[in-house]
């Protein structure tokens, strides 16, 4: 059974994607065991003590340095045991240290189909308003490996969802959630959590 510490910084709607995944049996060979949050307020960490999760609080300011928040994160992981860390919308951006320590073992969900509307600054409502402004008819999310370039690790899974004509980002955010992020997330922890997924450079290869 692979230990899986989920990240999270806000209403955590993925996190619960992922225990109903987990009850439901669609996630097996791994189990969330403990849940991070950046926001000492996220009603993620209500979620989590439901659901008898440990959680544990990281912020980010409360370190002089991002060094030592790097440091701190990575051996809070490491002193959990985790085999795998989801990053279900967490919107602190990771150092160096944890990416090397868990290298190929971080999943991030990303609200577009990468590469489009990714990168810095693009996270949450954002990447819904920039792919409005943009017109574009499809968007979607990306379920892919964390490493040092922001959103710029292997895809795992991505799923396109259609954008429709009087669109608001909140609505179409929802859309997004509903329709790709919570069906490719758990599915890619639970391909993770099987052994079926290869990496080979930035190219990953689905063993199904
Ligand atoms: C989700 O849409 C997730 O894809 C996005 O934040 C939202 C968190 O919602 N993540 C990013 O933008 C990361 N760059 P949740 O807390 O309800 O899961």
């Amino acid at each position: 059974m692979k230990n899986i510490a989920v990240l999270v910084s806000g209403g955590g709607t993925n996190l619960q994607a992922l225990i109903d995944a987990q009850n439901s049996g669609k996630i097996t060979g791994g189990k969330i065991t403990c849940v991070v949050s950046s926001n000492p307020n996220a009603y993620a960490l209500t979620r989590a003590a439901n659901n008898d999760i440990p959680t544990e609080v990281i912020r980010r300011k409360d370190f002089d340095t991002f060094e030592a928040y790097d440091e701190a994160l990575t051996a809070l992981l490491k002193a959990k045991n985790a085999d795998l860390i989801v990053l279900a919308g967490f919107m602190t951006i990771l150092g160096g240290k944890i990416i090397s320590n868990f290298q190929n073992r971080i999943i991030n969900i990303h609200p577009a189909l990468i590469p489009s509307f990714c990168g810095e600054g693009y996270y949450g409502l954002r990447v819904h308003e920039e792919a409005l402004k943009k017109g574009v008819k499809v968007t979607g999310a990306t379920a892919h490996f964390v490493n040092e370039i922001c959103d710029g690790g292997p895809i795992i899974i991505q799923k396109a969802v259609e954008v429709k004509t009087g669109d608001t980002p909140e609505v179409l955010q929802k859309r997004v959630m509903e329709q790709a992020e919570w069906l490719i997330l758990p599915h890619a922890v639970d391909l993770f959590c099987n052994d079926k997924i290869k990496v080979i450079g930035n190219i990953t290869e689905i063993l199904e």
